[in-house]
């Protein structure tokens, strides 16, 4: 029997996008303590590593218990067969869900044909999906973009990938070939929830509570990718503002640091102190916005090795506020 429980999923359903480098499991963690209801799922896997059982790959997918209710593994690929023999590894590893990028837009993915290339033939795309759901006992989302080059078959290609047997559908209102650029199109997405039983969960560029109360419109649920990096804080204001309840200001510095700290902590005892030091790094450019000397801090956490490093900095910038 699959076990679905999407469609009994508190509402909004409320999920953390996937982002490569930087939704590692430490980081989803947070997320999850200070908003338990959030949904996650890893940063794209290939299928083929999986197959190939790389060493680094496993540990991509790798999740703490505290991940579960829900996590889902991201996989991308192009051949059927890898990607149910990929979903037996995620079933194995007692992962919640499977979900299918069907989105990436970068040029080392789509010209292997990969990511949101599959956008390109969604009747072939359908074919695999269906093919995959019959072979797991876990639910199967998809995440995909408006299109490869234009938004024509949306509504079409949701309407198969649903008759395939997804559970869920989150669309990024971007098309492939607009990469990040313009605006995320929600009126696209609202159009394909009209299409669909299955729960539809819209994607780009809410940074703020109220933006998500304004987007949901008829979709289920939200999900919010960068915005979440700044302000991890964000889906506890969503759920507030969902429930008619004001919603809280982001932390004070000494609370946002001590969030900071835990990552730090986390991604220590996942990868190794100095591993997580270097991985940080891209992490630091969204500490302590607002902070009066914001950039000579970020100037000098970049150079940080150790969590004790960090403590000393961290003092400091508690010592000037
Ligand atoms: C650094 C970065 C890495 C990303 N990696 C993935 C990924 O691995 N899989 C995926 O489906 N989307 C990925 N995305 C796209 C996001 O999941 C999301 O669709 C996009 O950022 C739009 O949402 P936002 O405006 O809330 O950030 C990535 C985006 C960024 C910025």
């Amino acid at each position: 029997m699959k076990k679905d429980f999407w469609s009994d999923l508190e509402k909004p359903i409320l999920a953390l996008a996937p982002m490569a480098g930087y939704t590692e499991s430490p980081f989803r963690r947070l997320v999850k303590e200070i908003e338990p209801s959030v949904i996650l799922v890893s940063e794209l896997i290939s299928t083929e590593a999986i197959c190939h059982n790389n060493e680094k790959t496993m540990r991509m997918i790798e999740f703490h218990p505290d991940e579960k209710n829900y996590y889902g593994v991201q996989l991308f690929g192009s051949r059927t067969e890898s990607f149910i023999e990929a979903a037996k590894v995620v079933e194995d590893l007692g992962a919640d869900f499977i979900d299918l990028n069907f989105g990436c837009p970068s040029p080392k993915i789509i010209n292997s044909g990969n990511g949101s290339a599959l956008l390109k033939d969604p009747d072939s795309s359908a074919r695999m999906i269906e093919a995959l759901v019959k072979s797991t006992k876990l639910p199967v989302t998809v995440k995909m973009r408006l299109g490869f080059y234009d938004d024509k078959d949306l509504v079409n290609s949701a309407k198969n990938f649903e008759s395939a047997g997804i559970s869920a559908l989150a669309i990024h209102g971007r098309t492939t070939l607009q990469k990040f650029k313009g605006h995320s199109n929600w009126e696209k997405i609202y159009e394909v929830k009209e299409n669909l039983k299955i729960p539809v969960i819209g994607n780009g560029d809410i940074d703020s509570a109220e933006k998500a109360r304004e987007f949901l419109q008829n979709l289920d649920g939200i999900m919010i990718g960068r915005a979440a990096l700044k302000n991890p804080w964000i889906f506890k204001q969503c759920r507030e503002i969902f429930a008619g309840k004001p919603v809280s200001p982001m932390p004070e510095i000494r609370e946002q640091l001590a969030f900071f700290r835990r990552h730090a902590e986390l991604a220590s005892e996942f990868k190794g102190e100095k591993w997580a030091m270097i991985e940080l790094r891209k992490h630091f450019a969204h500490i302590a916005r607002g902070f009066h000397n914001a950039a000579k801090f970020r100037e000098k956490l970049i150079r940080i090795e150790s969590l004790s490093g960090l403590d000393e900095v961290f003092e400091e910038m508690l010592g000037e506020k």
